[in-house]
């Protein structure tokens, strides 16, 4: 199949109208949309990203209105959500309606909600004149694609069209927030931090994953170059022996073959799956990534690593 590089809302949804799948880009990470309502449509986004089929899969909406035909109540907790971050990287998990198929939710009662606030993305989802259930463009367990050639690298051949757009704002997936009990529980952390959620909502639970996990996609390993990943705390802690490695942090490293430095912790979540596609294009064995404080959206950048650091 080959794939078309659009810079058309209208021609991406279209492919999404006839069944089939449209890649699009939102301020967090570029998604692979199928229509939420259709199992068949949606069943292709597990073939193209060889995702198991127990992931469910977030469903995006392009207004809050739209939310009443993906979820089948708003709780008080998402009610507040929705005021203050929506349209925003943050999604949020309801009980779902009867419209949408277990195919998305991986046969859960509950399905995940997002309007992002990308105008482009928000564009295409109106010309679908659907709920679009999208993961992120990715082979499953590769790094999110923070740019159209990285789903290009990705899907490319797979799918009928990817949907032009900017690089990701953000570069690190939307915040998950379950919303069905009457605390709000944090699945996933993202841009939106516990700290801002804590001052919208009050009282956050915070997940902390393993087989009970509630949101089922935390369990799998994720984000991961083909290069070990090794947190550090700066880089002096690297080897002197050390050679052909790469390193991502706010100090210098002058041995390192490939480097990124950002200057904030909201660059270093920008520049991090991009680091990573790089390194690995570069044949890198190791990738040093220093350690950050898990403040705002420093705990989305050390959630990142130590699910890519982990299982090698
Ligand atoms: O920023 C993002 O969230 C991107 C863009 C495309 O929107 N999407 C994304 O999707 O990262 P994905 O499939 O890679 O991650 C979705 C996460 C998974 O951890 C999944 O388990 C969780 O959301 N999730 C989805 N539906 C759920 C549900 N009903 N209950 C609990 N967790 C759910
Ligand atoms: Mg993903």
């Amino acid at each position: 199949m080959e794939t078309r590089l659009s810079n058309s809302a209208k021609e991406a949804a279209r492919e999404i109208r006839k069944g089939n799948l449209a890649a699009f880009p939102t301020e967090t990470v570029y998604g692979l949309g199928a229509n939420a309502f259709d199992a068949r449509a949606v069943g292709k986004i597990f073939i193209a990203k060889g995702r198991p089929s127990d992931n469910p899969i977030i469903v995006h909406v392009c207004s809050k209105k739209q939310i009443t035909q993906v979820a089948s109540a708003i709780t008080p907790a998402a009610k507040k959500i929705i005021s203050r971050f929506f349209p925003g990287p943050i999604s949020i998990v309801l009980p779902k309606a009867k419209k949408i198929p277990k195919a998305v939710t991986g046969g859960l009662n509950t399905v995940c909600v997002r309007m992002p606030s990308l105008p482009l993305a928000r564009k295409f989802i109106a010309s679908c004149g659907v709920p679009v259930a999208a993961p992120s463009a990715n082979i499953s367990g590769k790094p999110s694609p923070t740019t159209c050639k990285h789903v290009m690298h990705d899907l490319g051949g797979k799918i009928p069209i990817v949907l032009k757009g900017p690089p990701c704002r953000h570069g690190v997936e939307s915040t998950v927030v379950d919303c069905t009990k009457p605390v709000p529980r944090l699945l996933r952390s993202g841009a939106i931090s516990l700290e801002e959620l804590e001052k919208a909502v009050g009282e956050v639970e915070i997940s902390k994953g393993g087989k009970a996990a509630l949101s089922p996609g935390m369990k799998y390993r994720h984000y991961a170059p083909k290069a070990k990943v090794v947190i550090v705390k700066s880089s002096k802690s690297i080897s002197k022996h050390q050679r052909h490695f790469a390193y991502i942090g706010f100090d210098v490293s002058k041995d390192a073959t490939l480097s990124a430095r950002p200057k904030t912790a909201s660059q270093y979540a920008k520049m991090l799956f991009s680091f990573f596609r790089k390194s690995d294009a570069k044949k890198i064995g190791v990738i040093y990534a220093q350690s950050i404080a898990p403040i705002g959206i420093g705990r989305a950048v050390m959630e990142r690593l130590h699910k890519a650091s982990s299982g090698k």
